[in-house]
C-alpha cells in the first residue's frame, strides 16, 4: 500500500522503490509505532475527531497488530514502504475504512521522529545494564587482585608502582561517566515531536502536553519544524556509543599488550582465546582485538550520521530516514561486545610474580626525591640530586639500591642511612594515600564507592 498515491498516475520504478523503502531496518520500530499510534488515537478522541468507539476500535486493532508483530505472525508485503505504512495497511485489513482516520493531523515525519525516540527510551536502560555488567566485572577483578603490585606506565615507559586494583578501577570510572551521559541523553530524548505534523504543526486541537504524558515523554517539542528535523538525540546517542567504544578499546588494548610474552602479566583463559590455523603454539586475544576494531566501527556510525545531517535543508528530508541504521547498529555493537568483554575479564589469570618483578628500582626515583623533600630540601633541588644519582648509578652499572651510603652522600649530604627504606615498592604505594591515590586503604574506599555506584554493597 502506498500512503501517497493520489496525485500520481504512474507507479514508482522498482529500483527507486527498493531504494526508498526502509522497512528492512525500521521494522524494529514496530512496538513503538503501535504505542505512538494508540496515543495519537486517544489524542484525536480528546480533540473530538474520533468518537470513543472509533478510538477503541483503532486501539484494539493496533493492539492485535502488536501481538502479530511480537509473535512474528505479521506478514509484511513487498508493497510496505516502511513500518508505518505496514501497520496502517494492516489496520485497514482488520478494522476496515475507519483505519483511514488514524493519520488525521499527523505525518510520518512526526511519527517516525517519535518512534525513534520511544525506541531509545525503551532500550537505553538495556545498554546501561550491559555497561553495569562490565563495571561489575572490573570491580570483581579489583577486589580479587587487591594485593597485586604492578608497574604503572606513562608514555608506555615504566613510571611508578601501583596496585593492579587501582588500575582495574581506572577503567571503571569512564564507564560510570558513560552511564551518566546516557541518563542526560534520555532527558533530551524525552521531548515529544508528535503533533508537529509534516512541519507546520497540526490544525486539530490536540493537547500535546497530555499526549507527551500519555507516551511517557517529559514534554512536547515547542517548534514543529525543529520537532520533525531534530536528530541531535540520535547523534548524541551515536557519540555516547562511540565514546564507550573508545573506553572499551583502551582497556582491550592494554590486555592485548599485557598478554604478550614480553609483558606476561595476564594469561587468557582458553574459553576467551583463539588459536592459529598455522602456528600450534598460539593463543590469540581475538576478543580484545575485535573490541578495539568495534570502537572504530562505532566512530564510523557517528561520523556517518553527523555527515548525513550536515547542511540539510530545513524540516524533514528523506536523508533523515538513514538515522536509524547507525543508532541500531551502535546499540547492537555495544550490547554484543560488553558482556563478552566482562566474561573475558573475569576469566583472565594474573601473573602477580611477573608484575611485581617488573617493578624495577629506578621506578622509585620519585620516592627518593620525596625522601630528600622530607628532609627539608626543595623539590627542584631534590629532583636534580636524584637525577644525578640515577646517572651515576647507570655509569657504574649498578641499580640505585646497590649504591653505598658514601656514594649517596657524595651526591647529596642529606642522604642518610635510612635512604634504603625508600627502595620498597610497597612503601611507595602506601605513601600515596591522598584521595584518589594508589595506597591500599584509599583503593579500598574507592572500591566501596564504585560498588555503591552499581548497586552492590
Ligand atoms: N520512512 C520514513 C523515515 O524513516 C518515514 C517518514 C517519511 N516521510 C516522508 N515525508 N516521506 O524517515
Amino acid at each position: 500500500m502506498k500512503l501517497w498515491g493520489g496525485r500520481f498516475s504512474e507507479g514508482l520504478a522498482r529500483d527507486a522503490w527498493a531504494l526508498n523503502a526502509s522497512l528492512e531496518f525500521d521494522q524494529r520500530l514496530g512496538p513503538q509505532d503501535i504505542r505512538g499510534s494508540q496515543a495519537w488515537a486517544r489524542g484525536l478522541q480528546k480533540a473530538g475527531i474520533l468518537s470513543a468507539d472509533e478510538c477503541a476500535q483503532i486501539c484494539a486493532g493496533l493492539e492485535a497488530i502488536g501481538k502479530e508483530l511480537e509473535n512474528h505472525e505479521f506478514i509484511f508485503l513487498e508493497t510496505d514502504e516502511d513500518i508505518h505504512t505496514a501497520v496502517e495497511r494492516r489496520l485497514g485489513e482488520i478494522i476496515g475504512p475507519l483505519a483511514g482516520k488514524l493519520h488525521t493531523g499527523r505525518s510520518r515525519n512526526d511519527q517516525v521522529a517519535t518512534d525513534l525516540r520511544l525506541w531509545l527510551l525503551d532500550y537505553l536502560p538495556e545498554l546501561e545494564k550491559a555497561i553495569i555488567g562490565l563495571q561489575t566485572a572490573l570491580v570483581t577483578r579489583a577486589e580479587k587482585d587487591m594485593n597485586v603490585m604492578m608497574p604503572g606506565y606513562t608514555h608506555l615507559q615504566r613510571a611508578q608502582p601501583i596496585l593492579l586494583s587501582h588500575w582495574w578501577l581506572s577503567h571503571f570510572w569512564p564507564l560510570q561517566r558513560d552511564r551518566e551521559r546516557l541518563g542526560q541523553l534520555a532527558q533530551r530524548v524525552a521531548r515529544l515531536p508528535l503533533g508537529s505534523g509534516a512541519l507546520a504543526g497540526t490544525p486539530f486541537p490536540i493537547d500535546r502536553a497530555a499526549l507527551a504524558a500519555d507516551l511517557g515523554f517529559d514534554r512536547p517539542s515547542l517548534n514543529s519544524i525543529d520537532g520533525v528535523s531534530d536528530r541531535d538525540f540520535a547523534l548524541e546517542f551515536a557519540f555516547c556509543a562511540a565514546l564507550t567504544g573508545l573506553h572499551l578499546s583502551k582497556l582491550a588494548e592494554a590486555i592485548v599488550l599485557f598478554c604478550s610474552a614480553e609483558f606476561g602479566f595476564f594469561e587468557l583463559s582458553d574459553a576467551y582465546a583463539t588459536g592459529s590455523s598455522l602456528m600450534p603454539q598460539k593463543k590469540n586475544p581475538d576478543v580484545f582485538e575485535l573490541t578495539r576494531a568495534k570502537a572504530s566501527t562505532l566512530i564510523g556510525y557517528l561520523t556517518g550520521l553527523m555527515t548525513t545531517l550536515n547542511g540539510l535543508p530545513s524540516a524533514y528530508d528523506k536523508d533523515l530516514q538513514e538515522d536509524k541504521v547507525p543508532v541500531f547498529n551502535a546499540f547492537d555493537t555495544l550490547t554484543a561486545v560488553l558482556p563478552v568483554l566482562a566474561n573475558a575479564l573475569g576469566s583472565l589469570s594474573i601473573n602477580s610474580g611477573r608484575m611485581q618483578a617488573s617493578i624495577d628500582v629506578s621506578m622509585l626515583a620519585t620516592d627518593l626525591a620525596d625522601y630528600l623533600v622530607e628532609k627539608g630540601i626543595p623539590f627542584r633541588e631534590a629532583h636534580e640530586a636524584v637525577g644525578k644519582t640515577v646517572q651515576y648509578a647507570i655509569a657504574k652499572g649498578k641499580s640505585l639500591d646497590a649504591l653505598s651510603q658514601a656514594e649517596f652522600q657524595s651526591i647529596h649530604p642529606k642522604f642518610d642511612q635510612d635512604v634504603y627504606s625508600v627502595f620498597d615498592p610497597a612503601n611507595s604505594i602506601t605513601r600515596r594515600s591522598a584521595l584518589g591515590g594508589t595506597a591500599p586503604e584509599v583503593v579500598e574506599q574507592q572500591l566501596q564507592t564504585a560498588k555503591e555506584m552499581i548497586g552492590i554493597k
